[in-house]
């Protein structure tokens, strides 16, 4: 028998570097869903701490969380925090050494979920992260989780940085993605680890259309309605 037309959601997780967000962002677009770039709601959080000097003020920090406003663009590409564009502000490299210690926090996480799973409800999703698959969206349709070895996941990084005249080294770079890893993996609340039913997909060495093509390959839409589909 023919399922309904229904939301298709999508669930994608991994480290640093796997490939994630370029992978989601081109799913999204060829599948027609909305994109979720849950690491960016974490980020705006960071940002936020550092904008009003709360880092360490955790109390302070959760009142303000629950008071801000964070939305995405139609594309999912940029991320607004009150208003405010703060895509760039997000990728500085002293939120990347801040965003782990603030996303362990177990009560910014709740704040945060409770938002994913709202946006979740908007229409089909690709949504991408550290507990997509595991805490969000656990009953999502399809599952993956991405991966790379530290070096090649490292260099993809080094790379981009360099092409946005980022002066840093690659050791630099490697040793932050493990420091953030080792973070991520070990914390307490909804740490990263692979969903038993998601597809474990090794991108070492693959190109990004291959790696995008083979989530296509698994992933059946005909029953689904899409993003750009009007409702009954
Ligand atoms: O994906 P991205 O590298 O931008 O994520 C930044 C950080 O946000 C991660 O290192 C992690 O600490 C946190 N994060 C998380 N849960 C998610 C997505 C990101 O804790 N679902």
């Amino acid at each position: 028998m023919k399922k309904p037309v229904n939301h298709i959601k999508i669930a994608m997780d991994g480290p640093a570097g796997s490939g994630k967000s370029t992978v989601a962002q081109k799913v999204a677009e060829k599948l027609g869903l909305l994109y979720l770039d849950s690491g960016a709601m974490y980020r705006a959080v960071t940002v936020l701490a550092i904008e009003n000097g709360v880092e360490t003020n955790i109390p302070e920090l959760i009142k303000l969380v629950k008071n801000c406003h964070i939305e995405f663009s139609e594309n999912g590409k940029s991320i607004f925090l009150n208003s405010e564009d703060i895509s760039t502000q997000i990728r500085t490299p002293e939120v990347n050494t801040l965003v782990a210690d603030i996303a362990k926090i177990q009560q910014i996480r709740i704040e945060i979920v409770r938002h994913q799973r709202r946006i979740g409800e908007e229409g089909s999703i690709i949504a991408e992260g550290r507990d997509l698959t595991t805490i969000v969206f656990p009953d999502a349709d399809y599952k993956f989780y991405l991966d790379a070895s530290v070096k090649e996941r490292a260099k993809r990084r080094y790379e981009e940085l360099q092409s946005q005249n980022v002066n840093t080294t690659l050791e630099f770079v490697e040793e932050a993605i493990r420091t953030r890893d080792e973070k991520d993996t070990t914390r307490e609340h909804s740490p990263l680890r692979t969903s038993q039913d998601a597809i474990r997909v090794d991108t070492t060495g693959k190109t990004i259309d291959e790696v995008v093509d083979y989530i296509i390959s698994k992933v059946s839409t005909e029953n689904y309605q899409h993003r750009t589909e009007k409702k009954d």
